[in-house]
């Protein structure tokens, strides 16, 4: 039976991506040093047949081979990173430990243990701002506006070498917004937790027409796995909904409809929520559609959807 080692697993992505594994028969390790992710978060994972938690920190290869002391893997997934992006910003040590050394160390640990099949998360951040062009994997220069997405591109540099060396499948998924729940993060969580503090009033960062694509994370799962089950040697896929996105102010409004309906919402200035905040882009995900997946929600009902499992989250 395959065991996969999800690094990051107890976070948002973590926790689905080791549910689909766990419906499929496998075996899932979850590594994670609980810093953004939970136990809450593996609730329902935690029963399950073939579930194996590990709590440690990743960013170190030492550390981390001890941590796995004599658990077998059979491949690995990448989900541990930063994803506080402003976090980022104000201190480059956040993202060069969480998103860049958990890269190094997990490569190093894996190649101590003869292991060559790694799946790595990588962002839609390495772009950079390209304005109106439309983004597909192989445009040009790759110009990251923020030190989390400049420390994403650095690990998609870092497996690329160890394929040249030694890796032999690297699957690596560029994706823009996932949303759903367990959230730990995101501007719908930000609406809502808002809204919980001041009832009456949403304050919202810039002026609410940046507008950007959601993905639904159930969709991202079956895109990862889509792209996995394809065992090519080095893939390179965006994944996200085939439209080009909603506005903030669609999810500041549906948040308000869902959650307060008499709140106010106040919109902030400029189109830019945050340094790293790409205000606008068209993003290909042609390449994925050609090999025959296709997202079941678009962005609006993607956002329709995650709204109300938040919601739910955030009240029970
Ligand atoms: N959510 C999104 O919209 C989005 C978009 C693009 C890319 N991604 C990437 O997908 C992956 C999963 O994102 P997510 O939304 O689930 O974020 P998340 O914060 O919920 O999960 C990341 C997990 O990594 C863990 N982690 C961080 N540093 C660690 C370390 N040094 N050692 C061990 N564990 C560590 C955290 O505790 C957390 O559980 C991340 O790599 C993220 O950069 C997410």
């Amino acid at each position: 039976m395959t065991v996969h080692l999800i690094a990051g697993g107890a976070g948002f992505i973590g926790v689905n991506l080791a549910a689909a594994l766990l419906d499929r028969g496998d075996e899932v390790l979850v590594l994670d040093d609980l810093s953004r992710g939970s136990i809450a978060n593996m609730a329902a994972l935690r029963g399950r047949n073939g579930f194996g938690f590990i709590e440690a920190d990743c960013s170190d290869p030492d550390t981390l081979d001890v941590a796995l002391g004599v658990n077998r893997f059979d491949q690995v997934w990448h989900m541990a990173a930063n994803s506080d992006i402003p976090a980022g910003v104000a201190d480059y040590r956040v993202d060069l430990r969480q998103t860049f050394m958990t890269t190094v160390a997990l490569l190093d640990v894996m190649k101590r243990r003869g292991r060559t099949r790694i799946h790595f998360a990588s962002s839609s951040a390495i772009y950079g701002d390209h304005g109106e062009r439309l983004i597909h994997e192989d445009i040009g220069p790759l110009q990251p506006i923020s030190n989390y997405g400049a420390m994403k591109l650095a690990s998609e540099a870092q497996l690329r070498a160890a394929k040249e060396a030694w890796l032999e499948e690297v699957s690596v998924f560029r994706f823009p917004n996932v949303i759903g729940v367990p959230a730990t993060h995101g501007v719908i969580l930000d609406f809502i937790r808002k809204l919980v503090a001041t009832p009456d009033r949403l304050d919202v960062l810039g002026n609410g027409t940046q507008q950007k694509a959601y993905l639904h994370v159930s969709d991202l799962v079956a895109g990862m796995l889509h792209i996995a089950d394809r065992r090519e040697p080095y893939a390179v896929y965006n994944i996200g909904p085939t439209d080009d996105g909603v506005t903030v102010r669609f999810i500041a409004e549906t948040v308000r409809d869902q959650f307060r309906p008499a709140a106010a919402i106040q919109f902030g200035e400029g189109n830019r929520g945050w340094v790293g905040d790409v205000p606008k882009f068209a993003y290909s995900v042609e390449r994925l559609l050609a090999t025959g997946w296709q997202p079941r929600l678009g962005s609006r009902e993607a956002v329709l959807k995650a709204v109300a499992e938040i919601i739910a989250q955030e009240t029970r």
